[in-house]
């Protein structure tokens, strides 16, 4: 039997994101650009190519940005039509939700990403859902997402976005312990977060794009805090290996995390080259730099 379908999609955007400070002081990080759109817009359009009808952020102080993002904005798109500028309107639409398709729930308290989503339980109900975490931008051909829901389709467990990194990287991470390798999707038997130095169970690191069962609400009801003090998704997803029901999907793409200033610089330039208005110019510059610096060595 094909697993119920995903439609609803949880984005926790309530994070004090220091590490931008002291940019973040009053713009929210999902707001931050990688050329001309925000974070917050790759990981929209991602859920919309998997078939996400609903979408629910879960926002926190300070926000109010992200929610005015998604809003029409009439003054300007007057002006645009006045003035003859039919490609920015057809870009202004991508930013556009339709009426009910967008919920804000408040987290009043950073509690940590499983609380985070924890928030959302209502509105998920007794469904399947993702969640995606928008400072984890993802070059992809076929979108990270909606290549996780065809796994989630084969397995009908909950399936977690896993990549290799490296031994002293696995302390940033929620890392899978593997029962089961079957190439792109792998059958965890245990999932721990932010291992210490020399602990992790393997390499294969959790990044942010879930689609778990509405069993992982129900599991994050009793959760108490874990590392670091938060509540981590991480332990609810953990709590279902016993039932066989937890994978890991090695995507196919380039994931930048943009959460961090090196990882959002390198996004910067990797979608800097990716567009055909800028590459050419933008190119040159990066040679003339690179030959700056070699010089000066
Ligand atoms: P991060 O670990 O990147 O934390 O959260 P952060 O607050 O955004 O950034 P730093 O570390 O202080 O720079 C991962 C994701 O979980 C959300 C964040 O908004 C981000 O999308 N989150 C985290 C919440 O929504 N609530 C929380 O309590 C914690």
């Amino acid at each position: 039997m094909k697993p119920k379908k995903v439609t609803k999609a949880i984005f926790p955007v309530a994070g004090l994101g220091t590490r931008f400070l002291p940019a973040t002081k009053s713009i929210p990080k999902e707001i931050m650009t990688l050329v001309d759109r925000p974070l917050i817009q790759y990981a929209i359009d991602e859920a919309r190519a998997a078939g996400i009808k609903e979408f629910i952020f879960v926002t926190s102080r300070g926000k109010s940005a992200l929610e005015d993002y998604f809003d029409v904005a009439p003054e300007l798109e007057s002006a645009l039509r006045k003035a003859g500028k039919d490609q920015l309107l057809d870009i202004l639409k991508e930013t556009n939700m339709d009426s009910g398709a967008i919920a804000y729930i408040r987290q009043n308290r950073p509690m940590g990403l499983g609380h985070a989503v924890w928030c959302a339980r209502r509105l998920i109900g007794n469904e399947p859902f993702a969640v995606l975490l928008p400072d984890d931008v993802i070059a992809a051909e076929k979108p990270c997402l909606a290549q996780m829901v065809d796994a989630y389709e084969q397995t009908g467990g909950n399936v977690v976005a896993a990549m290799e990194v490296a031994p002293e990287k696995t302390s940033s991470y929620g890392v899978l312990d593997i029962a089961e390798d079957m190439g792109s999707i792998v059958k965890a038997k245990g999932m721990v977060e932010k291992p210490k130095a020399g602990t992790a169970p393997s390499n294969l690191a959790v990044i942010g794009r879930y689609i778990l069962t509405p069993k992982i609400m129900t599991n994050l009801n009793k959760m108490k805090q874990g590392a670091g003090g938060e509540i981590q998704l991480t332990d609810a997803i953990a709590e279902e290996v016993k039932s066989g029901k937890v994978f890991g999907y090695r995507f196919r793409g380039q994931r930048y995390d943009c959460g961090s200033k090196a990882g959002f610089l390198q996004a910067t330039v990797a979608f800097g080259l990716a567009r055909p208005d800028l590459r050419d110019e933008f190119a040159s510059y990066l040679n003339d730099m690179i030959a700056l610096q070699k010089a000066a060595q």
